[in-house]
């Protein structure tokens, strides 16, 4: 008996030893990215907090189903998936859930599982054992634009065991970046905005009636409760109820000034009423142009609160994902004007929010992001970068299963703005749903284009709408802002707006528009005139891709046409 269990310990001893040897990289980057500076290494004493993403037991079945019940013709379209159902691709195997929990009660670890689907698990350990468990290095990075350093590693590896079992660790090689916001805007009207006069606001800004005007939009209020649009909440910024009040009283006279949104939290958010002025104009901008838009439709401010410690912004996005998957009566649509570089993210964390959003869509929720404000640069602010003619995709934008909005400028023509992010992933493939459009428009581009892109990617944005000069009010003033940040709300509003007059008519919701949308081109108007910013520094002797009939990197599809769209989805 004794002689066993002596004969058993050792053996435990050497399959520890021997694991610990087979490591086996994971991810790994050669340096932080641009704006980044290392502090030294990360002191051994301290704690860390890491998420854990357990292999899902069927990602290609979940993704299969989606395709099908979004694609127009088959017998299940928009036959919208349960939360249950979901569950059942994205929850790890039995078997994958064990290694990773016998892992790590083997190395007395706490884990503790944070995701309704069961994919996700959360350990809080000393940095010296996350170094050596992991074989890595973790160090202190500080970015010049953002307020907290971020403790992060540029390489990491996976003990044999847990190969195959663990998708991401996070925070380990992902460098949330400082975000984007938009952009007080610079132009005047005589080179930009030609609107009818009398549907602008203050200093010629575009208001909700020039949008509805051009697009078609109804001014006439939804009818149904569960046709909903939530406004995401990220990296500290938050809408204030007062200046609503205010932008309903000057721009839509016609509805209650007290029409308002209602709040919800995660992860501690919080909702600060008078902030100061950098922290609520984006959020601003995104409730006013849901609320003031999508006339009568249920609007939602989520506000998603940082990590204790650093700022978390891939972590947001992460947990947005995961808390509206474990809710039983989701929004029908969502917004989000943010986004960060793809790279920054790495493969493995954007691959897993990516399919984060597969699963939101998959349960009928249409999920749309702005496209971004640095033409093909990506974050715009590295001027090290000026004329590096290498192209950076924005993500979430280039997760296939998002809709991405670009944006637009001037009214007829309507032309692509040269802010509007585009591009190609260099993580996803070029979806089923894109590969003609996205052909076509790579014949059409001269055989000496100096881009340097991936041309097998998915490309970004899917649509567009207006994005520049929207009239904004904060703290009581109202003033013009430009980026994708308008647009993607304004077009969220449409599909929402869309939505409500299905469920009143019985049908169920678009759900992921993609597959739809690309098979109904004719109900949007097609941006052909224009191009995208190639030097994020003003200097304008390189640019990006150019506006052509069809889709094309900067205005997708094009803008919406409200009646069509309408009796498209009717059909
Ligand atoms: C870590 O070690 C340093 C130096 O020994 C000490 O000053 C600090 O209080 C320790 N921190 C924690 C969280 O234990
Ligand atoms: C383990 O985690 C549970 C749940 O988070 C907590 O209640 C418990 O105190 C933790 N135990 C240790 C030893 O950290
Ligand atoms: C118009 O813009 C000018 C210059 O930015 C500003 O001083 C003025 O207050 C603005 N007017 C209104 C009504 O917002
Ligand atoms: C909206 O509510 C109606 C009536 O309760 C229901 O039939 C329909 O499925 C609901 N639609 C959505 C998208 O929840
Ligand atoms: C808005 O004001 C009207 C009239 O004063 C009132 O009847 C209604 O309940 C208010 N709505 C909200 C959401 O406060
Ligand atoms: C140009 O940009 C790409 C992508 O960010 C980067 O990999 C490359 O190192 C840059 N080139 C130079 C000369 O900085
Ligand atoms: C280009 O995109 C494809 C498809 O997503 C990917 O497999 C490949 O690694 C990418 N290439 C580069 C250089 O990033
Ligand atoms: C904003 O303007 C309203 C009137 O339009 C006024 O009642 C309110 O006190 C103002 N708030 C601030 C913070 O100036
Ligand atoms: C703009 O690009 C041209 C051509 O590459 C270069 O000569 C010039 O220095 C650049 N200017 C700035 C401000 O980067």
């Amino acid at each position: 008996m004794a002689f066993q269990r002596l004969r058993l310990l050792i053996s435990l001893i050497i399959v520890a030893a021997v694991s610990a040897d087979r490591m086996v990289l994971h991810e790994q980057r050669a340096a932080p990215p641009a704006g980044f500076t290392s502090q030294g290494a990360a002191p051994a004493n301290e704690s860390i907090t890491l998420r854990v993403a357990l292999t899902s037991n069927n990602v290609k079945g979940l993704q299969d189903k989606l395709m099908s019940v979004s694609t127009p013709g088959g017998a299940d379209f928009r036959q919208w998936l349960s939360m249950e159902d979901v569950k059942s691709y994205v929850q790890p195997s039995a078997a994958t859930t064990t290694a990773f929990q016998s892992f790590a009660a083997a190395n007395g670890l706490n884990s503790s599982v944070i995701s309704p689907n069961g994919d996700w698990f959360s350990i809080t350990l000393p940095i010296s054992q996350a170094n050596s468990l992991f074989a890595a290095n973790f160090e202190k990075f500080t970015n010049p634009n953002m307020k907290t350093a971020l403790t992060r590693t540029l390489s990491v590896s996976l003990p044999e065991e847990l190969v195959g079992h663990v998708e991401v660790l996070h925070p380990t090689t992902a460098f949330d970046g400082p975000g984007t916001r938009p952009r007080l805007a610079s132009g005047t009207r005589s080179r930009r905005a030609v609107p009818p006069d009398s549907c602008m606001g203050p200093n010629d800004t575009i208001t909700p009636a020039c949008l509805q005007t051009l697009y078609g939009i109804p001014t006439t209020p939804a009818t149904q409760t569960n046709s909903t649009l939530f406004v995401t909440g990220y990296t500290e910024q938050w809408a204030q109820r007062a200046d609503l009040v205010n932008f309903l009283k000057a721009f839509r006279p016609d509805i209650p000034p007290n029409t308002t949104y209602a709040l919800e939290t995660l992860d501690g958010g919080s909702d600060p009423q008078q902030a100061d002025d950098f922290d609520i104009v984006e959020a601003n901008l995104d409730i006013q142009y849901t609320v003031g838009l999508a006339t009568g439709v249920p609007v939602t401010f989520l506000s998603v609160g940082d990590d204790d410690t650093e700022e978390a912004f891939f972590t947001q996005l992460l947990d947005t994902t995961t808390s509206l998957a474990g809710a039983a009566n989701p929004p029908t649509t969502i917004t989000t004007s943010y986004g960060s570089n793809e790279v920054d993210f790495g493969s493995s964390l954007a691959t897993k929010i990516c399919n984060g959003y597969m699963a939101l869509g998959a349960r009928g929720i249409s999920v749309l992001f702005a496209s971004g404000d640095g033409g093909v640069r990506g974050g715009h602010d590295d001027e090290s970068q000026c004329n590096n003619n290498t192209f950076i995709p924005v993500f979430p934008s280039t997760c296939p299963f998002v809709t991405s909005v670009g944006a637009t400028v001037n009214f007829n023509p309507e032309i692509a703005e040269s802010f509007s992010s585009g591009g190609f992933s260099n993580f996803f493939p070029t979806p089923s749903y894109q590969s003609g459009a996205v052909a076509a428009y790579l014949k059409s581009l001269p055989s000496d284009f100096p881009g340097i892109f991936n041309s097998s990617g998915r490309g970004f944005p899917d649509v567009a709408f207006q994005g520049s000069q929207f009239a904004v009010v904060f703290n009581n003033k109202t003033a013009g802002f430009d980026g994708t940040s308008c647009a993607s709300p304004g077009f969220t509003s449409v599909i929402a707006l869309i939505n409500d007059r299905l469920v009143a008519d019985g049908k169920p919701v678009l759900g992921f528009l993609n597959p739809w949308l690309y098979g109904n081109a004719g109900a949007l108007t097609d941006i052909t005139i224009g191009h995208n910013s190639g030097d994020a520094c003003g200097n304008s002797t390189f640019s990006g891709f150019d506006a052509s009939a069809g889709w094309d990197p900067l205005t997708g599809l094009g803008t919406p046409i409200f009646d069509k769209l309408l009796t498209a989805a009717m059909a």
